[in-house]
């Protein structure tokens, strides 16, 4: 794992960033796996403003959302669909039809989840995937107890993240107890993963996550086999971590090989 902490969330917000900018200048037909929840929005500004200014272009990309609600509709205004639309699409120079979300309103959701499967490897699998993280270490919607080799499926929402996420429902809202998402699996399949974690309430996550077993109670402990997957976090993400000091010198270190090498 390529750890890399930062004082904060707009450091880690721009760093994220420029990953998904240097992957689309490399690649401009790239395929790219999103994410919702509060960490990427700073990110996907950065990316936002990149784009007005010209740096980078997403017309050829293709995009495919980790998670969905089931039982939502693409227009409302809770549905992950909704939330992708009006964050970053709708401000980006993409083909909206490139752009994928499970469909909460599916009428099979098991066909579709399968549906979503055939549609990632069609289009050549993912480049980079994008991942916040839970409380309680779940990657998508892939709670504690998911299966580490899971593909796209139903899955049920616990306590903790439907408490998590009550705050974007008003009180007498519908707020869904299922959803749509790939599975840990899926996530492992992409060919680069970047996973940023800003805030206190994210360490013990965090620590589960770097330092802790493989196991399915801390689902992005998965992460420890991905070839190629860097953690951007914040201080107080990376509060927990006993070898924080280490990891920092790694990343000096790195930075230094890539500045030799770029030479
Ligand atoms: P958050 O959610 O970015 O809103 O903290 C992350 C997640 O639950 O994956």
């Amino acid at each position: 794992m390529q750890i890399v902490i930062l004082k904060d969330s707009v450091e880690v917000a721009k760093y994220g960033a420029n990953i998904f900018i240097k992957q689309l200048i490399n690649k401009p037909n790239s395929v790219l796996g999103l994410a919702t929840g509060s960490t990427p929005l700073s990110l996907y500004q950065c990316l936002i403003e990149a784009n007005k200014a010209h740096h980078v272009s997403f017309k050829d990309v293709t995009t495919f959302n980790l998670d969905e609600y089931l039982g939502l509709k693409g227009s409302h205004p809770q549905s992950y669909r909704y939330f992708m639309n009006e964050k970053l699409f709708d401000h980006l120079d993409i083909n909206k039809e490139q752009t994928f979300v499970p469909s909460g309103d599916a009428l099979d959701p098991i066909n579709a989840c399968l549906d979503y499967e055939n549609m990632i490897l069609a289009k050549g699998g993912i480049d980079i995937q994008l991942l916040g993280i839970g409380r309680n270490g779940h990657i998508g919607f892939n709670e504690p107890s998911s299966c580490l080799m899971s593909r796209t499926r139903v899955k049920t929402l616990t306590k903790a993240t439907i408490e998590d996420n009550a705050r974007f429902f008003t009180l007498d809202e519908y707020q869904p107890h299922l959803s749509i998402t790939m599975g840990i699996g899926t996530i492992l399949d992409a060919k680069k993963v970047v996973l940023l974690a800003t805030g206190e309430s994210k360490s013990d996550a965090i620590l589960a996550t770097v330092e802790g077993a493989l196991t399915a109670s801390c689902p992005a402990s998965a992460l420890q086999f991905h070839q190629n997957v860097v953690l951007v976090i914040d201080d107080a993400a990376a509060s927990k971590l006993s070898n924080r000091d280490f990891y920092k010198h790694i990343e000096i270190e790195n930075q230094k090989l890539r500045a030799h090498l770029a030479q």
